[in-house]
C-alpha cells in the first residue's frame, strides 16, 4: 500500500482525503449502486482556502475510491457546501432518457468593489455518475443581497407536493425554499430566529422524516442544524437537532424554543448531513459528520492531510420519557472490518483491584456492558507505553458518560484541545451498554444503543498498549466485554 497512507495519526478506517486539506461532507447522494461521497477541500494547502468539492465513491459506505477534483471554483466564485440529487424525471431539463445528478451548492465570492462576502446558490450536473460536471449557465440559481450568511442549501423531493425542498441557513436561522424545477426558487418560510442554541451562526442544515420507534405510521420530521464557532463558547463549533412536522412549506418544531438537543456531546462531530436517494427498499437514513472543530480544525497536528469523517451513521428516532429522540448506530457495514474478537464475561472490578487488558491492535471497537454493584463511578482507561491516556467514566451519581482527553496526547496546537466531554446518560435497569471505535486519531463513543454519541479526535504519540478498567467506591461487574480488532481500509 502507498507509504503516505500509514502516517501518524492517519484515520485507518474513517474517511480522509489522500492528501490536504478537507472540511464539510457535501452532496452526499447515492446512484447506480454508488454511494457518492463529496467534500470540502482545498487540494493545494492543508489550510482552509478557496474551496473545491472533493470527491469519493463507495459501494458499501466502508472502502472508498479517490476520484479527481468534482467542482472547481468559476466565475461565480469558489464552491462552498451544498448537496446533490438524483433528478429521475428530469424536471431541470438537463437531462434526456437516463436520469443524473445534479448538485446545488453555495458559490462564495465578495461583491463587486467591495470586501463583503456574497453567497449565491448554483448548479452543475453530470451525466457520467458525477465523473465529470457541467454548471448551468443560468448560475447562480438564488440570492440575497440583504443576507451576508446565506449557504449551505440541502435540497430533497417532496413527494405530496411534487416539488423539490431547499433548506439554506441564512444566518441563525434556516429560510426554505421550494421549486418545480431546481432552477426557479420561491420562498417559502423562515424557521428557527428564536428557537434552539444561537451560540453561532447556523451552517449545513439538513432536514428527513424518519418512523418513531419504527412504526411507519408514526413519522416525524428532523431538522439538523450546525453552529459554529464565535470563540465565545468552549465547545467551538457543534450540532443541534429538531424534532417536528414538515407540510412542504413550513416545519412545526414539537419542542418549545428554549430546549436544546444535541446531536453529539463530542467536541468533534460538525456539519453533518444525510445521504440523498438511498432507495426505498433500504429506508435508512445515512449520515455522516466532519471529524473535526472549527476550534482548532487548521491547527491539529497531521502533516500531509487535514481532516476526516466521522463513521457513517444510521439516525432513527426512539421515543423516551422525555420526548423523541434521535438514536445513532455505525452502518452496519463496519461490520466487513471486523477481525479478530476476544470476549470476557462476568468480570467483578473492585475497588482495590483494577483489571487490565493487553491491546492487540490500535485499530479496534469495544463493546462492554456494565452492571452497577455498589459503585459510585466505573472508569475504562486506554493507555499507551507513555502513559498517554484517555479515560471513558460513566459516573453513576452524575449520571453522566465522559470522555477525557486533557492527557490523551498532543495537544499543544490548542489550549482548546485538552478538554472532558460529557454527556447526560442513565442507567437502564441497573447497566449501561457502550459501544467504541478507536481508530490512529478518533474515539466514537455510543452509549445505551446510540442513545448518546461522543466523537472526539486524539493525537496519542504512540499505540495503545492496554485497557484499564476501575470501579471506585465500590464494585462494578463487566457482564460482557468484547474487543475486536478492525481492518484497515488502505491494506
Ligand atoms: C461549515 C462551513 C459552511 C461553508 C463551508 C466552507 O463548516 O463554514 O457553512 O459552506 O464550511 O468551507
Amino acid at each position: 500500500m502507498v507509504q503516505k497512507l500509514k502516517e501518524t495519526y492517519r484515520p485507518q478506517f474513517h474517511f480522509s482525503p489522500e492528501e490536504k486539506w478537507l472540511n464539510d461532507p457535501n452532496g452526499m447522494v447515492y446512484f447506480n449502486g454508488e454511494y457518492h461521497l463529496f467534500y470540502q477541500c482545498h487540494p493545494f494547502d492543508t489550510i482552509w482556502g478557496p474551496m473545491h468539492w472533493g470527491h469519493a465513491v463507495s459501494k458499501d459506505l466502508i472502502y472508498w475510491e479517490h476520484l479527481p477534483i468534482a467542482l472547481h471554483p468559476d466565475e461565480n466564485g469558489t464552491i462552498f457546501s451544498g448537496s446533490a440529487v438524483v433528478d429521475w424525471h428530469n424536471t431541470s431539463g438537463f437531462f434526456d432518457d437516463q436520469p443524473g445528478l445534479v448538485a446545488i451548492y453555495t458559490s462564495n465570492d465578495t461583491y463587486p468593489d467591495s470586501d463583503r462576502p456574497r453567497q449565491r446558490q448554483s448548479l452543475a450536473y453530470s451525466h457520467d455518475n458525477g465523473r465529470t460536471w457541467e454548471k448551468y449557465e443560468g448560475n447562480p440559481v438564488l440570492s440575497d443581497t440583504t443576507i451576508t450568511d446565506y449557504r449551505d442549501p440541502k435540497v430533497f423531493w417532496h413527494n405530496h407536493t411534487n416539488k423539490w425542498i431547499m433548506i439554506l441557513a441564512t444566518g441563525q436561522s434556516v429560510t426554505i425554499y421550494t421549486s418545480p424545477n431546481l432552477k426557479e426558487w420561491e420562498f417559502a418560510s423562515e424557521f428557527g430566529s428564536k428557537a434552539g442554541s444561537h451560540d453561532g451562526f447556523w451552517e449545513c442544515p439538513d432536514l428527513f422524516q424518519l418512523p418513531v420507534d419504527h412504526d411507519e405510521n408514526n413519522q416525524r420530521w428532523v431538522m439538523v442544524v450546525s453552529i459554529g464557532d464565535t470563540g465565545e463558547f468552549i465547545e467551538g463549533s457543534r450540532t443541534q437537532y429538531f424534532i417536528g412536522d414538515f407540510d412542504g412549506t413550513t416545519f412545526v418544531n414539537h419542542h418549545d424554543d428554549e430546549t436544546i438537543l444535541w446531536l453529539d456531546y463530542g467536541r468533534d462531530n460538525y456539519a453533518g448531513v444525510s445521504w440523498s436517494d438511498i432507495p426505498d427498499g433500504d429506508g435508512r437514513r445515512i449520515y455522516i459528520g466532519w471529524m473535526s472543530n472549527w476550534r482548532y480544525a487548521n491547527q491539529v497536528p497531521s502533516k500531509e492531510w487535514r481532516g476526516a469523517m466521522t463513521l457513517p451513521r444510521e439516525l432513527s428516532l426512539s421515543s423516551s420519557k422525555n420526548g423523541i429522540r434521535i438514536i445513532q448506530k455505525p452502518v452496519s457495514e463496519i461490520s466487513r472490518l471486523r477481525k479478530n474478537s476476544r470476549f470476557q464475561h462476568n468480570i467483578t472490578i473492585e475497588d482495590s483491584n483494577p483489571v487490565c487488558l493487553a491491546l492487540n491492535n490500535q485499530l479496534m471497537e469495544i463493546n462492554i456492558e456494565i452492571e452497577k454493584i455498589d459503585a459510585s463511578k466505573f472508569d475504562m482507561i486506554l493507555q499507551n507505553s507513555k502513559a498517554e491516556k484517555t479515560t471513558i467514566s460513566f459516573d453513576v451519581e452524575k449520571e453522566t458518560l465522559v470522555v477525557d482527553r486533557t492527557k490523551a496526547g498532543e495537544h499543544s496546537f490548542s489550549t482548546s484541545f485538552p478538554i472532558i466531554q460529557e454527556a447526560p446518560l442513565k442507567l437502564k435497569g441497573n447497566q449501561i451498554k457502550i459501544q467504541m471505535f478507536i481508530d490512529a486519531s478518533s474515539i466514537e463513543v455510543f452509549a445505551n444503543d446510540g442513545e448518546i454519541a461522543i466523537t472526539s479526535l486524539l493525537f496519542p504519540s504512540e499505540e495503545l498498549k492496554e485497557l484499564l478498567l476501575f470501579s471506585q467506591d465500590g464494585r462494578m461487574k463487566v457482564t460482557y466485554l468484547e474487543l475486536t480488532e478492525i481492518s484497515s481500509i488502505w491494506e
